[in-house]
């Protein structure tokens, strides 16, 4: 009888969250802080005390395997450990502890699965500083990551020494590669981080896709001067360039989000130098990013931003660099593996339903390799990427059940 422990669940994920910054509000372990690196070293001793082979690939992702009776493609199950800034206590830790509780849960149950498993923890799931979301997982199975990013710098560390920070070999990662046919399966279970499942008081859901995202770091230049002595005409500010551009984010993504296909947009991050109220700014780094369901419409609304944003810096006399640019394919999940999974939602709690993720997710790489899916539970009030984000417990522990058995029933079937 596959059943997972609640108290040993909620134990893990009330232990990982005492890794965090100290003094900020919420729970924060940011790539590659010293809070993520404990953190991980903490779960990587949880996993191997549940028997796990462990290891880490050159891009820094954390992996636990157990054998299978049969030489197949692994059962990949798995998440993120990092969090943003002054975030919750389940996005991503959920789908990390939730693969762990499963594999300890299967063993217990005497249930030895055909194909290998793999939980993972997939390195800086979150935007990171330097304007990239995702990283593990898209190294591990896309060509997508650029060399040249390795240089930058946020603070005075390099990319390529953080992903050495956080395990990495960031002048390996190429031998990362994960290739169509090396995975059976990709499962992530993930709070939802909205208010769906709670406003149609549904415990599961079987998610029907996940939105795409394209983002960048841009980065304006101007010329510093004084508030009071510079005349309007002769000002180069890239504060009101950027004005412009944060307007635009938002008109495009209102005009488009009438089409249904969940379009959003953020301008969530702004640095300005020198930040002081009476000097004209030079400099402005700021990360908008758009996101659709629908891959067509996320590509004519990023176009269309990018050219607003040139005439605003070009009108203005204000100089535009891109930096980091990403674009994260939208996922539909294979409907063998939805229905699934579906099923098994279903036959635990009548309160399941079928809805998309506007948020992005490791699964969204992952789905270029192989057939993928995700299983979200409530979030109260709707929140996530806040203190405030909570799942109430019974909810956590039905969703690590759900995950458990679509691995078990994933397994059968392939
Ligand atoms: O931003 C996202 O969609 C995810 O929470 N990283
Ligand atoms: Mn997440
Ligand atoms: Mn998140």
């Amino acid at each position: 009888m596959l059943q997972i422990n609640p108290q040993r669940l909620l134990d893990d994920i009330n232990t990982l969250s005492t890794y965090t910054e100290p003094d900020t509000p919420g729970w924060t372990r940011r790539f590659p802080s010293a809070a993520y690196v404990r953190g991980r070293q903490w779960l990587r001793e949880r996993m191997e005390h549940a028997g796990l082979r462990t290891w880490q690939d050159a891009a820094g992702n954390l992996f636990g395997q157990r054998d299978g009776t049969h030489k197949l493609s692994p059962i990949y199950a798995g998440s993120h450990t990092d969090t943003v800034m002054g975030g919750g206590r389940y996005d991503g830790i959920l789908g990390v502890l939730g693969a762990l509780e499963s594999a300890r849960a299967i063993r217990e149950a005497g249930i030895t699965l055909r194909h290998p498993f793999v939980m993972a923890d997939y390195l800086a799931e979150e935007a990171t500083d330097y304007g990239i979301a995702c990283m593990g997982s898209m190294i591990a199975c896309t060509h997508d990551f650029k060399a040249d990013w390795l240089t930058r710098k946020v603070g005075d560390i390099t990319l390529r020494e953080a992903i050495a920070q956080m395990g990495g070999q960031p002048d390996n990662m190429h031998q990362s590669l994960l290739k169509t046919g090396d995975v059976a399966a990709s499962l992530e279970l993930h709070i939802e981080q909205g208010p769906v499942l709670e406003a149609h008081d549904m415990r599961l859901a079987a998610v029907s896709g996940i939105v795409g995202i394209r983002r960048a770091i841009f980065e304006l230049s101007g010329k510093s001067n004084h508030a009071g002595a510079t005349p309007m005409a002769l000002r180069k500010d890239p504060i009101a360039a950027l004005g412009q551009m944060i307007v635009a984010v938002e008109a495009i993504a209102k005009r488009h989000a009438r089409n249904g296909h969940g379009a959003v947009g953020t301008i969530g991050k702004i640095e300005v130098k020198p930040n002081q109220g009476n000097v004209i700014a030079n400099h402005v780094l700021s990360i908008p990013e758009l996101r659709s369901l629908d891959m067509a419409e996320l590509d004519a609304m990023w176009a269309e931003f990018m050219a607003l944003a040139q005439q605003a810096c070009d009108g203005r006399g204000v100089a535009v660099q891109l930096f980091n640019e990403t674009r994260l394919q939208s996922v539909i999940p294979p409907q063998w593996l939805h229905e699934m999974v579906l099923g098994v939602c279903q036959r635990l709690t009548p309160n399941t339903i079928v809805t998309p993720s506007g948020a992005g997710h490791d699964t969204n790489y992952l789905a270029l390799i192989a057939p993928a899916c995700m299983i979200f539970v409530p979030s109260v009030d709707g929140r996530s990427h806040a203190p405030e984000e909570h799942t109430a417990p019974e909810d956590l522990a039905l969703g690590v059940q759900a995950l458990a058995e679509s691995i078990v029933a994933v397994d059968q079937c392939n």
